[in-house]
């Protein structure tokens, strides 16, 4: 039986975090045996916030050599970005007329950022990129007919709106398109460092959040000084702060170090010092060849670039296919 598809992509927003890693890309890396998986790098979906277009071209070539230094192997998965397979683009305006006002009206995601501009106290500017870009997210999806998505809760109403986007196309234009379906998987989701009742994100501050790629002294300054109890908690609960620590034990592996660990806390002797020193030796063990392979690939820019470009031909081929199908059904010649 052939394998069944998955597609992922994520924004280059600049150096991976280890919340990135554990959320979304470790999952990523694990299930490339199991499915056919196409991983993206969405430099176009990064267009619809104000950007600098020099940083996103190196952010774009610089996510896919973190892609590839924390186990994306290209000779398992199709690694692409997103603007080197321009059918991406062409999909999306076919599906831009398939796609109603109103639904994508209702995207929680386009109002919040929208909001985020109209606080931000600088440019006012929201484009119309940032309305259409679940438009955008549907058509790299459907474009490789993934039979699943791994995806954050954030992202649940964007696959339902692909979902839609497939059924409305199919029932337009004929069967074409798979349904596509939420892949839900094991993954572990880690809070700030220094307030542990929001999610890890870089947008906070640098001490929140470590890097996926950082120094070994800075991972071990950051978790030594994260937050663990902050004389809120109720009662036995554990304190989300001393669980998130716990967690990035277990994240990486050490399944000993948690067990044994977990015994010190249940009988009320667990020392911090030796839950972050765990902590930090488990992340600098994970970490360090992620971060010398990361430092071998981004040496040479030029060879990035033309390894993304070789890469991102296979992605290409699949997509051009696709595009046939749909041209031919949609009353469109075919080029
Ligand atoms: N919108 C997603 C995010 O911000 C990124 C994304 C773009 C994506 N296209 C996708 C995720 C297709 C899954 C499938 O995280």
């Amino acid at each position: 039986m052939s394998k069944k598809r998955v597609l992922s992509c994520i924004q280059p927003t600049g150096e991976m975090h280890i919340g990135n890693y554990f959320g979304a890309v470790k999952n990523w890396v694990d299930i490339q045996d199991k499915y056919e998986c196409y991983y993206g790098v969405v430099d176009l979906h990064a267009m619809t916030m104000p950007y600098d277009p020099k940083i996103l071209k190196s952010n774009t070539l610089r996510m896919i050599a973190e892609l590839l230094a924390c186990g994306i192997d290209p000779e398992k998965s199709v690694l692409f970005v997103q603007s080197l397979v321009p059918q991406h683009t062409e999909l999306t305006w076919i599906f831009n007329c398939v796609a109603s006002y109103g639904e994508l009206s209702r995207m929680t995601q386009f109002k919040d950022k929208s909001e985020i501009i109209e606080n931000s106290g600088k440019s006012q500017f929201i484009s119309a990129g940032l309305f259409t870009y679940p438009v955008l997210q549907a058509a790299d999806i459907l474009i490789y007919k993934a039979d699943f998505v791994p995806v954050g809760r954030d992202q649940v109403q964007h696959l339902e709106l692909s979902r839609n986007i497939a059924v409305r196309f199919n029932r337009q234009f004929g069967e074409y398109f798979p349904e596509p379906q939420p892949l839900l998987t094991n993954i572990q989701k880690l809070v700030s460092l220094a307030d542990p009742t929001k999610k890890m994100s870089k947008s906070l501050g640098e001490k929140h959040y470590i890097g996926l790629f950082e120094e070994e002294a800075s991972i071990r300054k950051k978790v030594k000084s994260a937050v663990t109890d902050t004389g809120q908690e109720q009662g036995d609960l554990m304190s989300e702060g001393v669980e998130n620590l716990f967690n990035l034990i277990k994240a990486c592996g050490k399944d000993g170090e948690y067990e044994s660990l977990m015994k010190d806390y249940k009988q009320g002797n667990l020392k911090y010092k030796d839950l972050k020193e765990t902590t930090a030796d488990a992340l600098v063990e994970l970490t360090a060849p992620f971060r010398k392979r990361r430092e071998e690939l981004i040496r040479d820019m030029s060879y990035l670039e033309r390894l993304s470009k070789e890469l991102s031909e296979k992605a290409r081929s699949v997509a051009g296919e696709t595009l046939v199908g749909v041209r031919k059904l949609a009353g469109l010649p075919v080029i």
